[in-house]
């Protein structure tokens, strides 16, 4: 079926996915709606072996300003607890392929912890980054108030989600939270030359790294390198492995086909 709150842009570059949140007049608020389209689209490109790294943007004014308000506003919280609106967000965590936010104007609140579920974070100069959940007289709920605090530390993180205030893309530079800021019109061309790098890559060294860079959150530092040696000898099982290496002794460019 045709999302009707995506664009799904096919081959921005070569291996590479770029889906649009596209709700602008609600400046992106990611709706149940919209989020279970990402959820089904993010699915279908993690099956689709063309794809190798997915670019997720909005628009220029926002990426998305949180979860929807108003859709929100008048649920109990049993309704909530059946609605479940975060179990979207663990399937889109176990993606595998890497996810690139391209942010431009506002990430609020679900909208930044959208961009933090990503890989990596390119921003334009106007990107705004915050979880202002606070002043609605809630908290974040969709990881905001633990990968914040591990992407930028307790002092800062305390402070967005306490007081609400929004980062500026320098300031979210400063504090480790994103990746690259450009001008305005840059900002997804550079997002999909990010993707493009990664998805000239060996998809499977690309796909192991990741889950062993993620892994890191959620183990002790042993368990973390054993699991990292793992990944590592498993990958001297792939064509790849040998083409990289090789491509390397005899001073040519790999070609890395995925196996
Ligand atoms: N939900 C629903 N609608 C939203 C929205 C949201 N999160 N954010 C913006 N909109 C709507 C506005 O209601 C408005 O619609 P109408 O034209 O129908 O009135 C339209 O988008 C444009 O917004 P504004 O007129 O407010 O635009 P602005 O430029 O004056 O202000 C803004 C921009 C500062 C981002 C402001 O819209 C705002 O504060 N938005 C809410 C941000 C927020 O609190 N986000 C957290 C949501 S809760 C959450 O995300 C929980 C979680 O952890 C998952």
């Amino acid at each position: 079926m045709t999302p009707e709150h995506l664009i799904v842009h096919q081959q921005p570059a070569p291996h590479v996915a770029h889906v649009q949140l596209h709700r602008p007049k609600e400046l992106n608020a990611l709706n149940l709606e919209l989020m279970g389209e990402l959820r089904d689209v993010l699915r279908q490109l993690d099956a689709d072996d063309q794809v190798r790294a997915i670019v997720i943007s909005g628009d220029e004014k926002a990426f998305a300003a949180g979860a929807d308000i108003k859709q929100m506003a008048d649920k109990t919280a049993i309704d909530m607890y059946n609605i479940d609106q975060f179990s979207t967000w663990d399937t889109i965590r176990r993606i595998k392929k890497p996810l690139i936010a391209a942010v431009s104007g506002f990430a609020l609140g679900g909208g930044c912890e959208l961009t933090m579920l990503c890989d990596l974070i390119i921003a334009s100069e106007t990107a705004r980054f915050g979880q202002p959940e606070i002043k609605l007289g809630i908290m974040p709920g969709a990881g905001g108030t633990q990968r914040l605090t591990r992407a930028v530390g307790k002092a800062l993180a305390m402070e967005m989600v306490l007081t609400g205030r929004l980062l500026t893309a320098e300031e979210a530079f400063q504090a480790g939270l994103i990746n690259k800021i450009v001008p305005v019109p840059l900002y997804l061309q550079e997002a999909v030359k990010m993707a493009a790098t990664i998805a000239s890559m060996s998809p499977l060294a690309v796909r192991m790294a990741k889950e062993a860079v993620l892994k890191s959150f959620d183990t002790t530092l042993d368990e973390g390198l054993q699991f990292e040696r793992k990944n590592f000898y498993l990958l001297f099982a792939t064509e790849d492995q040998k083409e990289g290496m090789q491509a390397f002794v005899e001073k040519r460019k790999p070609v890395f086909k995925g196996r």
